[in-house]
Protein backbone atom coordinates (compact mmCIF):
# COMPACT_ATOMS: atom_id res chain seq x y z
CA UNK A 1 0.00 0.00 0.00
CA UNK A 2 1.16 3.23 -0.86
CA UNK A 3 2.26 6.03 1.69
CA UNK A 4 -0.73 8.06 2.30
CA UNK A 5 -0.93 11.67 3.34
CA UNK A 6 -2.29 12.28 6.78
CA UNK A 7 -5.62 14.44 6.85
CA UNK A 8 -4.10 16.86 8.76
CA UNK A 9 -0.60 17.18 7.46
CA UNK A 10 2.53 16.20 9.78
CA UNK A 11 -0.07 14.28 12.10
CA UNK A 12 0.30 10.80 10.97
CA UNK A 13 0.84 8.26 9.04
CA UNK A 14 -0.98 5.19 7.97
CA UNK A 15 -0.34 1.65 8.07
CA UNK A 16 0.96 -0.90 10.89
CA UNK A 17 3.56 -3.20 9.61
CA UNK A 18 6.62 -2.75 11.34
CA UNK A 19 7.55 -5.93 9.82
CA UNK A 20 8.28 -5.05 6.65
CA UNK A 21 10.29 -2.18 7.14
CA UNK A 22 12.28 -3.71 9.64
CA UNK A 23 13.25 -7.14 8.36
CA UNK A 24 11.55 -10.15 10.54
CA UNK A 25 14.82 -11.21 12.57
CA UNK A 26 13.99 -8.39 14.75
CA UNK A 27 10.54 -8.13 15.22
CA UNK A 28 8.63 -9.39 18.30
CA UNK A 29 5.55 -8.12 18.22
CA UNK A 30 2.88 -6.06 15.71
CA UNK A 31 1.21 -2.88 17.00
CA UNK A 32 -1.85 -4.20 19.25
CA UNK A 33 -4.98 -2.93 18.31
CA UNK A 34 -8.39 -3.21 19.86
CA UNK A 35 -11.62 -1.82 19.65
CA UNK A 36 -11.55 -1.80 23.73
CA UNK A 37 -8.06 0.44 24.05
CA UNK A 38 -7.24 -0.13 28.03
CA UNK A 39 -4.73 2.77 28.29
CA UNK A 40 -2.96 3.53 31.50
CA UNK A 41 -4.62 5.52 34.05
CA UNK A 42 -3.48 9.19 34.57
CA UNK A 43 -1.22 9.87 37.20
CA UNK A 44 -3.29 9.76 40.73
CA UNK A 45 -6.28 8.03 38.70
CA UNK A 46 -7.85 11.25 37.02
CA UNK A 47 -7.50 13.46 34.26
CA UNK A 48 -7.32 16.87 35.78
CA UNK A 49 -8.77 19.43 33.80
CA UNK A 50 -9.04 23.19 34.88
CA UNK A 51 -10.60 24.67 31.70
CA UNK A 52 -13.65 26.29 32.73
CA UNK A 53 -15.77 28.19 30.61
CA UNK A 54 -14.88 31.74 30.39
CA UNK A 55 -18.53 32.93 30.19
CA UNK A 56 -19.05 36.92 30.39
CA UNK A 57 -16.07 38.79 31.92
CA UNK A 58 -15.91 38.70 35.38
CA UNK A 59 -16.14 42.52 36.67
CA UNK A 60 -14.71 41.77 39.92
CA UNK A 61 -11.84 40.55 37.99
CA UNK A 62 -10.62 43.91 36.87
CA UNK A 63 -10.03 44.99 40.70
CA UNK A 64 -7.43 42.04 41.07
CA UNK A 65 -3.58 42.57 40.58
CA UNK A 66 -2.08 41.44 37.78
CA UNK A 67 0.89 38.77 37.27
CA UNK A 68 2.57 38.96 33.44
CA UNK A 69 3.52 35.29 33.87
CA UNK A 70 7.02 34.01 32.88
CA UNK A 71 7.58 31.87 29.80
CA UNK A 72 8.27 28.74 32.68
CA UNK A 73 5.27 29.67 34.61
CA UNK A 74 3.25 29.78 30.94
CA UNK A 75 4.17 26.60 30.26
CA UNK A 76 3.31 25.68 33.74
CA UNK A 77 0.05 26.79 33.49
CA UNK A 78 -0.60 25.54 30.06
CA UNK A 79 0.09 21.74 31.48
CA UNK A 80 -1.58 22.26 35.08
CA UNK A 81 -5.06 23.40 33.15
CA UNK A 82 -5.00 20.49 30.57
CA UNK A 83 -4.31 18.04 33.01
CA UNK A 84 -0.31 16.81 31.88
CA UNK A 85 0.44 17.67 35.22
CA UNK A 86 -2.19 15.28 36.64
CA UNK A 87 -2.43 15.07 39.99
CA UNK A 88 -1.81 18.62 40.47
CA UNK A 89 -4.82 20.98 40.18
CA UNK A 90 -2.38 24.11 40.83
CA UNK A 91 1.12 25.00 41.74
CA UNK A 92 2.69 23.66 44.91
CA UNK A 93 2.21 24.78 48.41
CA UNK A 94 5.25 24.64 51.14
CA UNK A 95 4.12 21.01 52.35
CA UNK A 96 4.44 19.65 48.76
CA UNK A 97 7.09 21.76 47.68
CA UNK A 98 9.37 20.43 50.95
CA UNK A 99 8.40 16.94 50.54
CA UNK A 100 8.81 16.84 46.58
CA UNK A 101 12.24 18.57 46.74
CA UNK A 102 12.95 15.74 50.56
CA UNK A 103 11.32 12.16 48.88
CA UNK A 104 10.13 13.23 45.16
CA UNK A 105 6.55 12.99 46.09
CA UNK A 106 3.61 15.08 47.32
CA UNK A 107 2.19 15.31 50.41
CA UNK A 108 -0.07 12.37 49.40
CA UNK A 109 2.25 10.00 48.60
CA UNK A 110 2.13 10.01 45.10
CA UNK A 111 5.55 10.06 43.11
CA UNK A 112 6.30 13.67 41.84
CA UNK A 113 10.00 14.93 41.23
CA UNK A 114 10.05 18.28 40.01
CA UNK A 115 8.41 21.47 41.56
CA UNK A 116 5.78 23.40 40.13
CA UNK A 117 5.82 26.13 41.72
CA UNK A 118 4.27 30.25 41.53
CA UNK A 119 6.90 32.31 42.59
CA UNK A 120 5.71 36.17 42.08
CA UNK A 121 8.30 38.91 42.71
CA UNK A 122 8.53 40.83 46.32
CA UNK A 123 6.75 43.85 45.61
CA UNK A 124 3.41 42.31 43.78
CA UNK A 125 2.94 40.05 46.77
CA UNK A 126 3.30 42.85 49.08
CA UNK A 127 -0.49 43.81 48.57
CA UNK A 128 -1.75 40.33 48.62
CA UNK A 129 -3.29 38.95 51.65
CA UNK A 130 -4.81 35.90 52.34
CA UNK A 131 -7.74 35.36 50.55
CA UNK A 132 -6.58 37.84 47.83
CA UNK A 133 -7.02 36.84 43.88
CA UNK A 134 -4.39 37.64 41.13
CA UNK A 135 -4.85 37.79 37.64
CA UNK A 136 -2.58 35.73 35.82
CA UNK A 137 -1.90 37.08 32.11
CA UNK A 138 -0.13 35.81 29.15
CA UNK A 139 2.26 37.69 26.89
CA UNK A 140 -0.26 39.05 24.80
CA UNK A 141 -1.80 40.58 27.91
CA UNK A 142 -4.86 38.00 28.06
CA UNK A 143 -6.14 36.71 31.46
CA UNK A 144 -6.02 33.00 31.39
CA UNK A 145 -6.69 32.30 34.90
CA UNK A 146 -7.22 33.70 38.53
CA UNK A 147 -4.75 32.37 41.32
CA UNK A 148 -7.00 32.58 45.01
CA UNK A 149 -4.34 33.30 47.63
CA UNK A 150 -4.62 30.68 49.74
CA UNK A 151 -0.78 30.33 50.98
CA UNK A 152 1.93 32.46 50.61
CA UNK A 153 5.18 30.93 51.38
CA UNK A 154 8.94 30.98 50.53
CA UNK A 155 11.47 29.00 49.38
CA UNK A 156 15.21 28.33 49.25
CA UNK A 157 16.41 27.97 45.58
CA UNK A 158 19.84 27.23 46.73
CA UNK A 159 18.78 23.98 48.89
CA UNK A 160 16.31 23.26 46.07
CA UNK A 161 19.20 23.52 43.83
CA UNK A 162 20.93 20.48 45.16
CA UNK A 163 18.23 18.89 45.86
CA UNK A 164 16.62 18.72 42.97
CA UNK A 165 19.38 19.00 40.51
CA UNK A 166 22.39 17.76 42.86
CA UNK A 167 24.45 20.72 42.03
CA UNK A 168 24.40 24.49 42.44
CA UNK A 169 26.95 24.98 39.47
CA UNK A 170 25.30 27.67 37.23
CA UNK A 171 27.15 25.96 34.56
CA UNK A 172 23.77 23.71 34.56
CA UNK A 173 21.33 25.26 32.50
CA UNK A 174 17.92 24.39 34.96
CA UNK A 175 20.41 25.25 37.76
CA UNK A 176 21.29 28.54 36.63
CA UNK A 177 17.47 29.30 35.45
CA UNK A 178 16.42 28.23 39.25
CA UNK A 179 19.05 30.89 40.70
CA UNK A 180 19.20 33.46 38.74
CA UNK A 181 15.92 34.71 39.11
CA UNK A 182 14.84 37.16 41.50
CA UNK A 183 13.32 36.21 44.76
CA UNK A 184 9.87 36.53 45.71
CA UNK A 185 7.02 35.12 47.61
CA UNK A 186 4.94 31.83 46.44
CA UNK A 187 1.86 31.64 46.23
CA UNK A 188 -0.94 28.38 46.13
CA UNK A 189 -4.22 27.95 46.32
CA UNK A 190 -7.27 27.81 43.91
CA UNK A 191 -6.32 27.78 40.29
CA UNK A 192 -9.34 29.08 38.82
CA UNK A 193 -9.01 29.11 34.87
CA UNK A 194 -10.28 30.92 32.43
CA UNK A 195 -8.98 30.03 29.27
CA UNK A 196 -5.85 28.60 27.70
CA UNK A 197 -2.68 30.13 26.59
CA UNK A 198 -3.36 30.21 22.71
CA UNK A 199 -0.75 29.54 20.25
CA UNK A 200 -1.35 30.61 16.79
CA UNK A 201 1.53 27.85 15.51
CA UNK A 202 1.00 24.24 14.82
CA UNK A 203 -2.52 24.53 16.93
CA UNK A 204 -3.60 21.27 15.33
CA UNK A 205 -0.16 19.43 16.97
CA UNK A 206 -0.86 20.71 20.48
CA UNK A 207 -2.90 18.12 22.05
CA UNK A 208 -4.36 17.76 25.25
CA UNK A 209 -4.19 14.75 27.40
CA UNK A 210 -7.80 14.13 26.44
CA UNK A 211 -7.42 14.63 22.83
CA UNK A 212 -4.62 12.04 22.23
CA UNK A 213 -6.07 9.73 24.84
CA UNK A 214 -9.45 9.92 22.37
CA UNK A 215 -7.19 10.07 19.39
CA UNK A 216 -5.82 6.59 21.01
CA UNK A 217 -9.14 4.78 21.36
CA UNK A 218 -10.37 6.01 17.95
CA UNK A 219 -7.62 4.29 16.20
CA UNK A 220 -7.91 1.31 18.83
CA UNK A 221 -4.42 1.66 19.70
CA UNK A 222 -3.92 0.03 23.05
CA UNK A 223 -0.26 0.18 23.66
CA UNK A 224 1.76 3.67 22.64
CA UNK A 225 4.94 4.40 23.35
CA UNK A 226 6.30 8.13 23.61
CA UNK A 227 9.74 9.51 22.57
CA UNK A 228 10.64 12.69 24.56
CA UNK A 229 13.13 14.69 22.50
CA UNK A 230 14.24 18.55 22.42
CA UNK A 231 16.13 17.92 19.40
CA UNK A 232 15.71 17.83 15.84
CA UNK A 233 15.16 13.85 15.04
CA UNK A 234 18.69 11.81 13.31
CA UNK A 235 18.37 8.39 12.00
CA UNK A 236 19.45 7.54 15.74
CA UNK A 237 16.33 8.89 17.06
CA UNK A 238 14.59 7.28 14.02
CA UNK A 239 15.84 3.77 15.32
CA UNK A 240 15.15 4.14 18.82
CA UNK A 241 11.72 4.25 18.19
CA UNK A 242 11.07 2.09 15.68
CA UNK A 243 13.11 -0.70 17.63
CA UNK A 244 11.05 0.52 20.89
CA UNK A 245 7.90 0.34 19.09
CA UNK A 246 8.57 -3.57 17.74
CA UNK A 247 9.47 -4.21 20.90
CA UNK A 248 6.36 -3.58 22.84
CA UNK A 249 4.06 -4.32 19.64
CA UNK A 250 3.62 -0.66 20.31
CA UNK A 251 2.47 2.51 18.45
CA UNK A 252 4.25 5.36 18.43
CA UNK A 253 3.92 8.55 19.90
CA UNK A 254 6.87 11.68 19.18
CA UNK A 255 5.99 13.85 21.64
CA UNK A 256 8.82 16.64 21.38
CA UNK A 257 9.25 19.38 23.99
CA UNK A 258 8.37 23.03 22.62
CA UNK A 259 8.42 25.19 26.18
CA UNK A 260 11.47 25.91 26.81
CA UNK A 261 14.30 23.39 26.15
CA UNK A 262 18.45 24.08 27.08
CA UNK A 263 19.62 27.38 25.91
CA UNK A 264 21.31 26.86 22.51
CA UNK A 265 18.93 24.34 21.25
CA UNK A 266 17.74 24.72 17.60
CA UNK A 267 14.23 26.23 17.54
CA UNK A 268 11.22 24.72 17.99
CA UNK A 269 9.50 25.48 14.89
CA UNK A 270 12.52 24.54 12.88
CA UNK A 271 12.19 20.82 15.22
CA UNK A 272 8.48 20.57 14.01
CA UNK A 273 9.33 21.32 10.30
CA UNK A 274 11.97 18.10 10.66
CA UNK A 275 9.25 16.07 12.46
CA UNK A 276 7.01 16.55 10.13
CA UNK A 277 9.38 15.33 7.30
CA UNK A 278 10.73 12.56 9.48
CA UNK A 279 7.19 10.96 9.50
CA UNK A 280 7.09 9.25 6.56
CA UNK A 281 10.19 7.29 7.31
CA UNK A 282 7.59 5.40 9.72
CA UNK A 283 5.52 2.78 8.11
CA UNK A 284 1.90 3.84 7.76
CA UNK A 285 -0.46 4.55 10.78
CA UNK A 286 2.25 3.59 13.39
CA UNK A 287 3.73 7.04 14.52
CA UNK A 288 1.96 10.30 15.44
CA UNK A 289 3.06 13.63 16.23
CA UNK A 290 2.35 15.86 18.93
CA UNK A 291 3.33 19.13 20.88
CA UNK A 292 4.35 19.36 24.47
CA UNK A 293 4.53 22.72 26.01
CA UNK A 294 6.75 22.09 28.86
CA UNK A 295 9.33 23.81 30.05
CA UNK A 296 12.55 21.34 30.53
CA UNK A 297 14.15 21.58 33.62
CA UNK A 298 17.40 19.68 32.47
CA UNK A 299 16.67 17.64 35.49
CA UNK A 300 18.29 13.96 34.30
CA UNK A 301 17.12 11.28 36.37
CA UNK A 302 14.20 13.52 38.53
CA UNK A 303 13.08 14.93 35.15
CA UNK A 304 12.83 11.50 33.52
CA UNK A 305 10.63 10.37 36.04
CA UNK A 306 8.74 13.42 35.55
CA UNK A 307 8.12 12.80 31.88
CA UNK A 308 7.15 9.26 32.85
CA UNK A 309 4.33 10.60 34.89
CA UNK A 310 3.51 12.93 32.07
CA UNK A 311 3.24 10.59 29.40
CA UNK A 312 1.25 8.51 30.96
CA UNK A 313 -1.68 11.68 31.61
CA UNK A 314 -0.95 11.23 27.67
CA UNK A 315 -2.07 7.97 27.78
CA UNK A 316 1.02 6.98 26.47
CA UNK A 317 1.93 3.10 27.88
CA UNK A 318 5.67 3.21 27.38
CA UNK A 319 8.24 5.71 27.11
CA UNK A 320 11.52 5.73 25.64
CA UNK A 321 14.40 6.28 28.01
CA UNK A 322 18.47 6.14 26.15
CA UNK A 323 21.63 7.73 26.91
CA UNK A 324 21.68 10.82 28.89
CA UNK A 325 18.02 11.67 29.25
CA UNK A 326 17.08 15.06 29.92
CA UNK A 327 21.20 15.64 30.11
CA UNK A 328 22.06 19.43 31.09
CA UNK A 329 25.75 18.38 29.59
CA UNK A 330 28.86 18.90 31.94
CA UNK A 331 29.97 20.90 34.70
CA UNK A 332 32.54 23.36 35.18
CA UNK A 333 35.29 20.41 35.17
CA UNK A 334 34.13 18.75 32.24
CA UNK A 335 32.16 16.06 33.99
CA UNK A 336 28.85 14.82 32.89
CA UNK A 337 26.44 16.45 35.75
CA UNK A 338 24.69 12.76 35.73
CA UNK A 339 25.99 9.44 34.88
CA UNK A 340 24.62 8.50 31.40
CA UNK A 341 22.24 6.23 32.87
CA UNK A 342 21.60 7.36 35.80
CA UNK A 343 18.08 8.61 34.32
CA UNK A 344 17.20 4.83 33.33
CA UNK A 345 18.56 3.54 36.89
CA UNK A 346 15.81 5.85 38.48
CA UNK A 347 12.88 5.10 36.76
CA UNK A 348 13.63 1.50 36.62
CA UNK A 349 13.49 1.76 40.52
CA UNK A 350 9.57 3.51 40.29
CA UNK A 351 8.51 1.27 37.35
CA UNK A 352 5.88 -0.46 38.93
CA UNK A 353 4.89 2.23 41.06
CA UNK A 354 5.09 4.37 37.67
CA UNK A 355 2.39 2.46 35.81
CA UNK A 356 3.97 3.51 32.79
CA UNK A 357 6.97 0.94 31.43
CA UNK A 358 10.70 2.25 30.30
CA UNK A 359 11.59 0.80 26.95
CA UNK A 360 15.68 1.93 28.20
CA UNK A 361 18.64 1.78 25.33
CA UNK A 362 22.36 2.18 25.43
CA UNK A 363 23.72 4.20 23.23
CA UNK A 364 23.29 3.71 19.70
CA UNK A 365 25.84 4.24 16.96
CA UNK A 366 26.14 4.22 13.43
CA UNK A 367 28.60 1.35 12.01
CA UNK A 368 30.26 1.98 8.97
CA UNK A 369 31.03 -1.35 7.68
CA UNK A 370 27.57 -2.62 8.28
CA UNK A 371 25.99 0.30 7.22
CA UNK A 372 23.49 0.30 10.57
CA UNK A 373 23.05 1.69 13.73
CA UNK A 374 23.30 -0.49 16.63
CA UNK A 375 24.09 -0.37 20.78
CA UNK A 376 27.78 1.07 21.15
CA UNK A 377 28.67 -2.02 23.23
CA UNK A 378 27.52 -4.45 20.52
CA UNK A 379 29.92 -3.49 17.50
CA UNK A 380 32.39 -6.07 16.52
CA UNK A 381 35.66 -5.48 17.33
CA UNK A 382 37.82 -3.65 14.58
CA UNK A 383 34.34 -1.66 12.76
CA UNK A 384 34.17 2.08 12.49
CA UNK A 385 31.86 3.13 15.03
CA UNK A 386 30.42 7.07 14.42
CA UNK A 387 28.25 9.81 16.25
CA UNK A 388 27.86 13.34 16.06
CA UNK A 389 27.42 15.58 18.87
CA UNK A 390 25.12 18.45 19.14
CA UNK A 391 27.55 20.98 18.88
CA UNK A 392 29.47 19.39 16.24
CA UNK A 393 25.91 19.38 13.90
CA UNK A 394 25.20 22.96 14.83
CA UNK A 395 29.13 23.83 13.63
CA UNK A 396 28.12 21.98 10.22
CA UNK A 397 25.13 23.71 9.92
CA UNK A 398 26.66 26.94 10.68
CA UNK A 399 29.72 26.49 8.17
CA UNK A 400 27.25 25.28 5.30
CA UNK A 401 28.50 21.96 5.80
CA UNK A 402 26.32 18.84 4.80
CA UNK A 403 24.69 16.15 7.18
CA UNK A 404 25.77 12.83 5.88
CA UNK A 405 22.66 10.73 5.16
CA UNK A 406 23.87 8.00 7.83
CA UNK A 407 23.57 10.95 10.29
CA UNK A 408 20.34 12.62 9.24
CA UNK A 409 17.28 11.56 6.87
CA UNK A 410 18.16 13.90 4.06
CA UNK A 411 14.54 15.75 4.14
CA UNK A 412 15.37 16.60 7.79
CA UNK A 413 19.11 17.36 6.90
CA UNK A 414 17.16 19.93 4.02
CA UNK A 415 14.96 21.58 6.98
CA UNK A 416 17.72 22.22 8.61
CA UNK A 417 19.87 23.78 6.38
CA UNK A 418 17.25 25.61 5.29
CA UNK A 419 17.02 27.16 8.57
CA UNK A 420 20.41 27.38 9.30
CA UNK A 421 20.89 29.86 5.67
CA UNK A 422 18.95 32.02 8.06
CA UNK A 423 20.61 32.88 10.90
CA UNK A 424 18.28 34.40 13.59
CA UNK A 425 16.22 31.61 12.75
CA UNK A 426 18.58 28.98 14.01
CA UNK A 427 18.20 28.92 18.61
CA UNK A 428 15.66 30.42 20.94
S1 LIG B 1 16.52 14.96 25.75
O1 LIG B 1 17.04 16.08 26.56
O2 LIG B 1 15.16 15.20 25.27
O3 LIG B 1 16.66 13.66 26.47
P1 LIG B 1 17.35 14.22 23.07
O4 LIG B 1 16.28 14.89 22.31
O5 LIG B 1 18.69 14.23 22.42
O6 LIG B 1 17.52 14.92 24.51
O7 LIG B 1 17.03 12.72 23.40
C1 LIG B 1 15.76 12.20 23.33
C2 LIG B 1 15.78 10.74 23.79
O8 LIG B 1 16.61 9.97 22.92
C3 LIG B 1 16.36 10.51 25.18
O9 LIG B 1 15.71 9.41 25.79
C4 LIG B 1 17.81 10.15 24.90
O10 LIG B 1 18.34 9.40 25.95
C5 LIG B 1 17.67 9.35 23.64
N1 LIG B 1 18.86 9.35 22.73
C6 LIG B 1 19.25 10.34 21.93
N2 LIG B 1 20.30 9.96 21.17
C7 LIG B 1 20.57 8.67 21.52
C8 LIG B 1 21.53 7.70 21.09
N3 LIG B 1 22.43 7.93 20.14
N4 LIG B 1 21.50 6.49 21.69
C9 LIG B 1 20.60 6.19 22.65
N5 LIG B 1 19.67 7.07 23.08
C10 LIG B 1 19.65 8.29 22.53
Amino acid sequence: MPYQEAAEPGLLVRRPDLRSRLGGDHVTETPERTSSPALPAPHGGRLVDLTIDAGAPDADRLRHPTLLLTPQQLCDLELLAIGGFSPLTGFLGAADYASVCADMRLTNGLLWPIPVVLEVPAECARGLRLGSRLNLVGPDGQLLAVQHVEEKWWRDRRAEAGAVFGTTDLVHAGVKRLLNGPDGVCLAGHLEMVRHPRHSDFPLLRRTPAELRREFATRGWRKVVAFQTRNPMHRAHLELTLRAAEQAGAHILLHPVVGLTKPGDVDYRIRVRCYRALLPSYPPDTALLSLLPLAMRMAGPREALWHAIIRKNFGASHLIVGRDHAGPGNDRSGRPFYAPYASQELVRRHEQELGIRMLSFPKLVYVEELDRYMPEDQVPAGARAFAISGTEQRRRLADGEPLPPWFTPPSVAEELQAAFRIPHQRSR
